[in-house]
């Protein structure tokens, strides 16, 4: 090994409007796996995370909750540390980018943009809700799909046909805050001129900053063409207003990255480190970004340019990971498996399984990652406690009981006792290369299978008949400490992946004053301490009532439209729900206004009902008066421009001329119920 090296590593910065959930938790797992593999040899290795805070959904959510932003934001970042701490992620400082810091650094950033005439400013023309006097993000703009005429959808993506399109785009579009009809306006933004680093990044990108897939998807990017990037956003805003640009606010992604600056700046003040030797731009650290393949844009582009823009150095590398699915799905409220951190930890008590089972999965790539939840069960059970600690509960007792804790010195050894020591420091190398390079799956099938030839050399010697044998008694001694210093070995390299675990091992059974350290390769230990019960198998059932308390637990959600109406498969319980009825159609006439719209007044087998329907295009009033068709009765009612619908009908196709209302012959009824 050379001298010890500088590495400062970050994870992406949590939200500050959602509690931390499994999905994030793969990224500080593997993030927090990586800086005490490095720390364990001897680097000098900084980890730092903060809070992102700034944005419109916070600001609104504070709003709803009736406190101030930065009450809110105290709370969460509370909450989030509390998490990560009790999932042993250790950050060297855990932050805010609500920060005195993080503005500076915002604001010198902005600057330096500015005097190199890479900010530009433009009028551009966005959608405003009147009655709460701002401007929509496209999150909070619904609608009418311009494509499949799908209700309700959001203003940037239809969930129904998955379709992209502009806000502005949207039929009948609303505000999803006061339901208002949202109305065109004009405002100056600012734009960072992000065409300007195209020679850069191109050059950047090839020059093995990024994994293979993540290079390829940015020449994607290049190929589509750049565009100058969008760092402003009009006030009300919580965020940091722009220097000499009253009422206008850094877009949060813009202060979100500077934000890794800010928690590292914090830090020098309580560490007497150098701030400039990480980021200035003649920095020799080495500077990692750990992310999630959703948010690379910002990260590969935006990101690099920034700083090289403004004099700072540029990360050595991005690494980024794919999306957390549980039992091979989209992680889902319905099914019970958004579990949050905390859920977790309410109901299994041990956050080491967890980790265990991401470092199996993970392998360095952007490749998404399963969670199956009967896999984890038996994969924690058989391997990590039936391979691995199975040899120190195997083997302690005989030698605490037998030899007053001594262990056999490692000289005079049969060739099987050599050979089982030095297969097991062998892999020592590989174990490295693999943690270096976030395989941490290939390292734990390293250790396993050292694992497995260590137990089947006990079992082959069978120290229980040994110990009824005295003249093999010192047969005895060997096969356990042998085993013993094997399970040593193996701890040393766990140690990343189950601080807690192996530190116990460490301090209880070999009686060192601290968690293991890669040199600790270099001496095996003499003796044992009695060893004392280190963990339990998962039972099951508590995996069972996890999943049934998160589903339980559904509550619907006052805002944050972005995280709660993913399109999922749905149950026959849900489908229940739908109350399908026939009704006959009364009356029809044109919409003043309305390109798309029918008013209908539909019979129920008794009450009447007005439904606003999206057919003009493929049928004239005249057409449908009288005509039976499907609706969906118990659908809330919703006041839209023209007035309120009390319900929907169904009808099929692809739009346009092409859309045909289910329509039930054969003696249906109106008011029957459809099933
Ligand atoms: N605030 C931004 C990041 C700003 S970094 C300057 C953000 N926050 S997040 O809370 O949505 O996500 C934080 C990290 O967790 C991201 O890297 C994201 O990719 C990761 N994950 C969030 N959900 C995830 C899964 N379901 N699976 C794996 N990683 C996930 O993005
Ligand atoms: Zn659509």
């Amino acid at each position: 090994m050379n001298g010890p090296r500088d590495i400062l590593v970050t994870s992406a910065l949590p939200y500050a409007n959602g509690p931390i959930h499994l999905g994030h938790l793969v990224e500080y797992i593997q993030t927090d796996i990586w800086a005490r593999f490095q720390r364990m040899r001897g680097h000098r290795c900084y980890y730092v995370c903060a809070d992102d805070t700034h944005g419109t959904p916070i600001m609104l959510r504070a709003e709803v909750e009736q406190v101030a932003p930065e009450q809110l934001i105290a709370r969460m970042q509370e909450e989030h540390l509390r998490d990560f701490t009790e999932f042993h992620i250790a950050f060297d400082n855990y932050y805010s980018t609500n920060s005195q810091e993080n503005r500076a650094l915002a604001e010198g950033i902005y600057l330096k943009l500015k005097a190199r005439g890479l900010i530009e400013s433009r009028t551009i023309e966005q959608l405003y809700d009147p009655v709460k006097n701002m401007f929509l993000p496209d999150r909070f703009i619904k609608g009418e799909c311009p494509r499949c005429h799908g209700q309700d959808q959001y203003g940037d993506a239809c969930e129904i046909c998955g379709g992209t399109y502009q806000p502005t785009e949207l039929i009948n579009p609303y505000s999803a805050l006061s339901g208002a009809a949202p109305i065109r306006k004009q405002s100056d933004h600012y734009f960072f001129r992000l065409r300007e680093c195209e020679d850069f990044l191109r050059e950047w990108t090839r020059a093995g900053h990024l994994q293979p897939e993540a290079a390829n998807k940015l020449n994607e990017w290049f190929t589509a063409g750049l565009k100058n990037w969008d760092i402003s956003r009009d006030a009300p805003y919580f965020g940091f207003e722009i220097p000499e640009a009253p009422g206008k606010y850094f877009y949060v992604w813009l202060d979100a990255p500077i934000g890794y600056m800010a928690s590292f700046k914090n830090l020098c003040e309580h560490a007497e480190l150098n701030f400039d030797a990480y980021w200035g731009a003649a920095s020799k650290a080495e500077l990692y970004h750990f992310i999630g393949k959703d948010i690379l844009y910002f990260h590969a582009l935006f990101w690099p340019a920034l700083l090289h823009s403004s004099g700072y150095r540029t990360p050595s590398r991005i690494f980024a990971h794919g999306f957390l699915t549980v039992n091979g799905e989209k992680m889902s409220k319905s099914r019970g498996t958004f579990i949050t951190a905390r859920c977790y930890l309410d109901h299994i008590n041990n956050p080491e399984y967890l980790r265990y089972y991401y470092a199996f999965k993970l392998n360095g790539t952007m490749e998404d990652i399963d969670l199956n939840l009967a896999d984890f069960a038996s994969r924690v059970n058989a391997d990590l406690i039936g391979k691995y600690i199975n040899i120190a509960s195997r083997a302690a007792g005989f030698i605490t009981r037998r030899f007053d804790g001594e262990l056999a010195a490692p000289v005079h050894c049969p060739e099987d006792a050599r050979a089982l020591i030095q297969n097991s420091l062998d892999v020592a190398g590989p174990i490295a290369e693999n943690y270096e390079g976030r395989n941490y799956g290939a390292v734990l099938r390293e250790v396993m299978r050292v694992a497995d030839t260590v137990n089947q050399y006990f079992d082959r010697h069978q120290p229980w008949l040994l110990e009824k044998d005295p003249v093999r008694k010192e047969e005895l001694q060997l096969v356990c400490s042998k085993s013993l210093h094997a399970f040593y070995v193996l701890s040393v390299y766990l140690a990343p992946i189950l601080p807690n675990l192996t530190e116990r091992v460490a301090r209880d059974l070999f009686g060192l004053d601290q968690g293991f350290n890669w040199r600790d390769l270099d001496t095996l230990p003499a003796r044992i301490r009695p060893y004392r019960h280190l963990i339990t198998r998962i039972d099951p059932k508590t995996i069972e009532a996890l999943v049934a308390a998160n589903r339980e637990s559904l509550k619907p959600s006052t805002i944050a439209p972005a995280a709660s109406r993913a399109t999922e498969t749905i149950t026959v319980e849900d489908f229940g729900k739908i109350d399908l009825r026939i009704a006959r159609i009364v009356s029809a006439e044109l919409v003043e206004g309305a390109d798309k719209l029918v008013k209908l007044t539909v019979d129920l087998g008794g009450a009447q009902r007005t439904i606003f329907a999206g057919i003009k295009s493929a049928y004239a009033p005249e057409q449908l008066v009288g005509r039976l068709t499907v609706v969906v009765a118990n659908l809330a009612s919703r006041k839209m421009r023209f007035g309120v619908s009390e319900g929907m009908v169904l009808a099929a196709g692809a739009g346009g001329k092409d859309i045909f209302l289910l329509n039930p012959d054969e003696g249906a009824q109106p008011g029957m119920r459809v099933k």
